[in-house]
């Protein structure tokens, strides 16, 4: 069973349980934090015990979305940090490192089309985090996910200080949309609701395991077919929706939240935490894959691999490799030529 770990003790706060911070000191740093995912996944974050100094950054705005939240009734310390000179003192000390920084979808774009300006971007913000906080963990979203991971290892690399369990692509929104359209079909409890997502994170990369949702559920070729490609498309469904105006910002920003909510439970020692992820892998011949990921207290403990998959599921991995070793080769490409 994936975890489920936006519980309202730890995000609703209403309840004010602050107790279970454990005294330890986690602090996340999210790069980005002014925009349009940013900042409600930093509301989200701030809401948690299990954060005990939120560092926020970004290029423009940070100090007022650092005053507002900095008020929330909640133990972690937020702190403000602008534009690239007070970016290392940001990211020092830091535990887990959320990226959601770059340019969203407009209609009409790929997440690919993002590449020209998202991909330094990322590279900029890599190279601080491998300078600043080596050991932390690295939770990318911003797109496009299939590139700007490799981006980020390749960086690493280059700074000696790559730690393949270390490197993760956020596609907890695939799970949570395949999640809340399985449950909307088959009239199911959403929360008890979990299908596994494997692959990428953009179009025909996107493979969602249906076969193995819990609890079980069959659907007919077509429906199965239809459902496949709403989960698949589901990024750009709220692009067209915005009109425009941007890409999934409050979803990606629970999802982004809920990723890292995981981790830190791993770090604090709780077994048995599981997330899709997209990470370095030798489970298919494309050198970034995600598949179920179980957490430990050093981020990657053990990659749980593709179980058993369906007919139809493993000819959706097959289209979908091409496409995934592109747009890695980009990314690591693109560091080797910058
Ligand atoms: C999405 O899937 C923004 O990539 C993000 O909607």
């Amino acid at each position: 069973m994936f975890s489920r770990l936006i519980r309202p003790s730890a995000v609703c706060g209403f309840a004010r349980n602050f107790s279970t911070s454990n005294g330890l000191n986690r602090k996340v740093a999210v790069l980005g934090a002014s925009g349009g995912i940013g900042q409600p996944m930093s509301l989200l974050l701030k809401q948690s015990p299990l954060i005990s100094h939120l560092a926020l950054y970004d290029i423009v705005n940070t100090p007022g979305v650092a005053a507002d939240l900095s008020h929330i009734e909640s133990p972690a310390k937020v702190t403000s940090h602008t534009g690239p000179e007070e970016l290392g003192d940001g990211l020092k000390g830091c535990e887990i490192v959320v990226i959601p920084a770059g340019v969203p979808r407009k209609p009409g774009m790929t997440r690919d089309d993002l590449f020209n300006t998202n991909a330094s971007i990322v590279q900029t913000l890599a190279e601080a985090s491998a300078t600043h906080c080596p050991n932390a963990l690295i939770c990318i979203i911003a797109n496009p996910v299939n590139s700007t991971v490799p981006i980020t290892a390749e960086v690493f690399k280059k700074a000696g200080v790559y730690d393949p369990k270390k490197i993760f692509g956020v596609t907890t929104l695939d799970i949570v949309r395949a999640n809340t359209f399985i449950a909307e079909a088959k009239g199911l409890d959403v929360a008890q609701t979990s299908c596994p997502v494997v692959g990428g994170h953009s179009g025909i990369t996107i493979v969602p395991l249906i076969s193995q949702c819990t609890p079980k559920v069959s659907f007919e070729a077509d429906a199965l077919a239809k459902l496949t490609t709403r989960i698949q498309n589901a990024g750009t469904e709220v692009v067209e929706a915005k009109a425009g105006a941007g890409s999934a910002t409050l979803s990606m920003a629970y999802a982004g939240a809920r990723f890292t909510f995981s981790l830190l439970e791993a770090l604090n020692g709780k077994q048995g935490v599981i997330e899709c992820a997209f990470v370095e892998s030798d489970i298919t011949e494309a050198k970034y894959f995600s598949t179920p990921i179980l957490f430990g207290t050093n981020g990657l403990e053990k990659n749980l691999g593709l179980g058993s998959v369906s007919d139809f599921e493993s000819k959706l991995i097959e289209e979908a490799l091409p496409e995934l070793k592109k747009n890695i080769k980009k990314g690591e490409d693109f560091v080797h030529a910058h």
